[in-house]
């Protein structure tokens, strides 16, 4: 099976090094199509080219947000999904969809893994919340319930890079709402999940194999323009 792997991304001093460090992950993964959906009314030449350059198929899509969240407590990442899963929908009829933000860090044995997903697999993800892990719960084989520091009444208390869907599984009713928080549980509701159906991975939920990393939001350096360090200015002018 193919793997569709989502990623939504816009244009930040951090993108193209989030970037190049997932895409040098993915150019070691066979059988995988990346689709980038961009934060951006046009699709950016920055990713343009890192994307050209990894040799991997890919779809690069223009996603632009509503401009109703262009706030700062916005639901992120959302319109981009939403694209994605439409080209899904009228492209492709098999396969393995999985959520895959820029700046994540994934293990290759999760590709493995997330290949044999027939409905709906989940694993744990690293680095999430106050515990420090979200995972589902495993007994028997079965998931039975989820641990993750913010429950927030969801039926599935997952992270958008805790679960992979088989793109048969996915119904014309799939869809993501732009509320912050609920994006997974809903999703993976409107796809008509039942907990029995849930494929538990990464050795029954007790490996790790995707962290949900952050890097540090890099500090414009207030520039002092009577020393002349040109070629530091052109560096951040694009900022
Ligand atoms: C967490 C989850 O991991 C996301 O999957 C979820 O969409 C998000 O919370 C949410 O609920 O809003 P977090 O690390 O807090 O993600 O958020 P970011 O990594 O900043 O954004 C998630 C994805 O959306 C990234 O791939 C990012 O590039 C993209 N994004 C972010 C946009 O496309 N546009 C934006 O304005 C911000
Ligand atoms: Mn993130």
């Amino acid at each position: 099976k193919i793997i569709y792997f989502v990623t939504p991304t816009y244009p930040r001093p951090e993108q193209v090094p989030e970037l190049t460090r997932l895409a040098h992950t993915l150019m070691h993964v066979p059988r995988l199509h990346w689709i980038v959906a961009d934060d951006q009314p046009i699709c950016s030449e920055e990713v343009s080219n890192i994307l050209r350059r990894t040799g991997l198929p890919y779809t690069h899509i223009s996603s632009p947000k509503p401009f109703i969240y262009k706030g700062t407590n916005f639901p992120r990442g959302v319109a981009n999904r939403r694209a994605a899963l439409t080209w899904l929908q009228e492209n492709v009829n098999d396969g393995v969809l999985y959520f895959g933000d820029d700046d994540n860090t994934v293990d290759l044995q999760l590709f493995d893994e997330i290949r044999l997903t027939k409905k709906v697999s989940m694993f744990p993800v690293g680095l999430i919340g106050d515990y420090g892990v979200s995972s589902p719960v495993v007994k028997e084989g079965k998931v039975v319930g989820f641990f993750d520091s913010w429950p927030g009444s969801r039926l599935f208390a997952v992270d958008m890079a805790g679960f992979a869907v088989n793109i048969e599984f996915l119904k014309p009713s799939a869809n993501m709402p732009y509320i912050a928080g609920h994006e997974e549980d809903r999703f993976l509701v409107s796809l008509g999940l039942k907990m029995e159906d849930i494929e538990p991975l990464a050795a029954n939920c007790s490996k790790i194999l995707v962290w949900h990393t952050k890097t540090v939001k890099y500090k414009k350096p207030t520039l002092r323009l009577d020393i002349k360090k040109i070629d530091s200015v052109a560096a951040y002018k694009n900022f």
